[in-house]
């Protein structure tokens, strides 16, 4: 249990709201987020991630997860926040936070998202590839902007997570290879562009890594190049960004390392890097978004049916699935499991959790052991904050479950439930 989840006689308690009053009030399924510990995980970064030789910059990684309700909290605990896409930037636009905390990402950006970063005022646009120079360049000439830009690498490191959140293998269809033969040239176009202010280079090796090392790896690396490109092409560097990726725990066999000491160690990492190159800069990022959410989200599902297959595998049916947590049948992700009404009971059937998807991959978790269940009792899925609500999807035409945020014994609505209207909105009669 994290945060603020407390075992309250019984009944699953979370930011001092017991999951059973939730799910009476705003029914179920139902993303519950931990106000708390998400503030709490915020402060950590902003504690640690802290060194006398350069400034830092916690930015938020909004694919983790992105509503109006984060935003109000980026802007209260003053960090940034990210971008992929023109609805993640016209959510976060909407919230109203201040544009100059958003840094735009994205290996594709398209014309209108050139556009609306420039018509935002985003504070960065992290650059991907060769012609998103030229379009960007084009861009801010057309408007009469400049803007600062990063340069994503590809440095090589393989972290050791799925293979589908792996993000700097060779292979991989992010940013530009440190050993790409026209990597200089790529460079030195961004520093020629009049256009664009360049402020040094970008890496995020992979998402939910657990080793140090890899880290460690990707801090030698990134130092090293900036001192190289910067001696070699006698420019001034004074960023680096490192990405996100910090794992955290989801399940038995999860081994994440504690925020606080995590960040010492980086901070710790990156100062010697940078004696040793003998490199001065004058700021380091950071993208935590999973590490920032995941453990604060909790969903909540009403048990509908059980059954018994007849190789004796014991199901329990609950009124959601893989639209709102697809994390299992994509990457086989591990989860735990309680019964949020019979917290007190003894745990003795072995049962699998699956949804209501039309879809056999549609298995929440599997084989864990639990209290009784009957029909109605209420099952709470851990650590669901994060690639929980932000990869949902309305397959079988479910509609997208409500996030409410707790804290304190009081809940807020962070975004309702959709509706069977919203279900159909865009659709049209065809002239047939
Ligand atoms: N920065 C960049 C450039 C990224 O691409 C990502 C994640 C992050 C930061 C944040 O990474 P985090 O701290 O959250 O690990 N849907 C997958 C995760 C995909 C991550 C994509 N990029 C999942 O559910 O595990």
């Amino acid at each position: 249990m994290f945060g603020t989840m407390r075992n309250n006689v019984g009944i699953l308690e979370i930011g001092g709201v017991k999951t059973t009053s939730l799910v009476e009030q705003y029914g179920t399924p139902l993303y519950v987020m931990d106000l708390l510990l998400i503030e709490e995980n915020i402060l950590k970064y902003k504690l640690f991630f802290q060194s006398k030789h350069f400034k830092t910059n916690i930015i938020y990684a909004s694919k983790a997860f992105l509503c109006k309700g984060i935003c109000q909290i980026i802007e209260k605990y003053d960090i940034n926040i990210d971008a992929v896409s023109d609805g993640e930037l016209y959510s976060i636009k909407s919230s109203g936070i201040d544009m100059q905390r958003v840094h735009m990402h994205g290996n594709n950006k398209s014309e209108t998202e050139l556009e609306m970063c420039l018509d935002y005022g985003v504070k960065s646009i992290i650059i991907d590839n060769e012609e998103e120079i030229e379009k960007l360049s084009k861009n801010c000439q057309l408007k009469n902007k400049k803007i600062q830009v990063m340069l994503r690498l590809n440095i090589g490191i393989e972290a050791h997570t799925h293979e589908y959140i792996q993000t700097a293998k060779h292979s991989s269809k992010f940013g530009i290879s440190i050993l790409d033969n026209r990597i200089e040239e790529i460079i030195k176009k961004i520093i020629e562009d009049e256009n664009l202010e360049f402020l040094g280079f970008h890496c995020h090796i992979g998402s939910q890594i657990f080793e140090i090392n890899a880290f460690y790896e990707a801090i030698k690396i990134m130092v090293k190049f900036t001192k190289l490109v910067s001696e070699k092409l006698d420019i001034i560097i004074p960023e680096i960004n490192l990405g996100g990726g910090f794992g955290v725990f989801y399940s038995v066999g999860d081994t994440p390392i504690d925020i606080e000491y995590l960040m010492t160690a980086l901070i710790k990492c990156l100062e010697e890097n940078l004696e040793k190159e003998q490199l001065k800069i004058e700021k380091i990022s950071i993208e935590p978004g999973r590490s920032i959410v995941a453990n604060a989200g909790t969903t909540l599902y009403r048990v509908g049916a059980k059954k018994k297959t007849f190789d004796d595998t014991n199901y329990i049916f609950v009124d959601g699935g893989m639209t709102d947590n697809i994390r299992p049948a994509l990457y086989q992700a591990k989860y735990i499991a309680l019964v949020a009404n019979k917290m007190n009971d003894i745990k003795d059937e072995l049962v699998s959790v699956a949804g209501k998807c039309c879809e056999s991959s549609d298995v929440i978790v599997k084989g864990i052991k639990l209290q009784k269940t009957v029909v109605d009792d209420i099952v709470a899925i851990c650590s669901t904050g994060a690639y929980g609500h932000s990869m949902a999807s309305n397959y079988n035409k479910l509609r997208v479950p409500a996030v409410v945020f707790v804290k304190n014994g009081r809940s807020y609505l962070g975004i309702k439930r959709e509706t069977y209207e919203e279900l159909v909105k865009n659709d049209l009669p065809i002239d047939i």
